[in-house]
């Protein structure tokens, strides 16, 4: 699927921009079914806002159990100070995560397109197993900033070999809250480590490096039409806007790590029920 030109592209740039790589009918499955899962929450049930830019947050037990189920995240703009929504439902999800693949048909069919296990193996897996998959809004007017990261800090293997997969659901651009990458810099220090102690159920995020991330002048924005997909290395540095645009930029996720990596405990995502998601 991939050629040389390509394999050496992601090895040297840390990520791989593929336009157009899923068919419209694919994507639009999976776009009905993130939608359905909203139609069907119970939004006075769990009012756990996501965000990324208060480095101090606490997560929860909801979103600890969302390794295993299939849980809604509000923006953090779509609430008023009293915790009330201000907007309807659907215009007030930030994402949904984490195990959408293993759990709802139309994700699984999604994940399980032979286009994805060819590149990962290409990119050199022998045995791709997907860990998490999040359908992230980016809402129209209050889509929420993600702040500069790299996902190695989040999801540790032993050796590193996590590659994110992310497939624009819609068309992102500037505008919109696109991706923002560092090129090359997949190779910089891992900047941050967000371990779990699991006796007491609580993540830390603690700074491993002082590296500065970037500034803007130069990342290079990932603007890319609906359909297309990005594979980004673990230590590549990216980050998205917030959305101030008045449309939405829908993307899905997937994360894969190759069985014969480690997986760490302190990962805050574990998969004791699940068993393993092959690609
Ligand atoms: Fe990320």
């Amino acid at each position: 699927m991939l050629n040389n030109k390509q394999i050496k592209q992601f090895q040297a740039q840390g990520y791989l921009v593929l336009e157009n790589a899923i068919a419209a009918p694919d994507v639009a499955a999976v776009k009905q079914a993130a939608l359905a899962i909203v139609d069907d929450f119970d939004i006075d049930q769990h009012r756990t806002v996501f965000k990324t830019t208060d480095r101090n947050v606490s997560r929860d037990d909801y979103f600890f159990d969302s390794a295993e189920a299939v849980h809604c995240f509000l923006e953090e703009g779509a609430l008023d100070a009293a915790g009330e929504l201000i907007r309807p439902k659907e215009l007030a999800i930030n994402k949904i995560g984490h195990a959408m693949h293993d759990l709802v048909p139309e994700f699984t069919a999604f994940c399980r397109l032979p286009l994805i296990g060819q590149i990962l193996r290409d990119i050199g897996y022998s045995e791709p197993q997907l860990w998490q998959t999040m359908y992230i809004f980016k809402q129209p007017g209050i889509g929420g900033e993600v702040s500069w990261h790299q996902d190695a800090s989040y999801l540790i293997t032993d050796p590193p070999c996590v590659t994110g997969i992310w497939v624009a659901v819609e068309d992102a651009h500037q505008g919109n809250g696109c991706l923002w990458v560092q090129p090359g810099q997949h190779r910089s220090a891992l900047r941050e480590i967000y371990h779990v102690d699991w006796q007491q159920r609580k993540g830390r995020l603690t700074t491993l490096d002082d590296t500065p991330w970037q500034t803007d002048a130069k990342a290079v924005p990932v603007e890319v039409p609906a359909g297309s997909m990005v594979l980004f290395h673990d230590h590549m540095p990216h980050y998205s806007s917030q959305n101030y645009s008045d449309t939405s930029r829908h993307a899905f996720t997937m994360h894969v790590a190759d069985k014969h990596a480690e997986w760490s405990q302190q990962n805050w995502l574990q998969r004791n029920q699940l068993g393993r998601f092959r690609l």
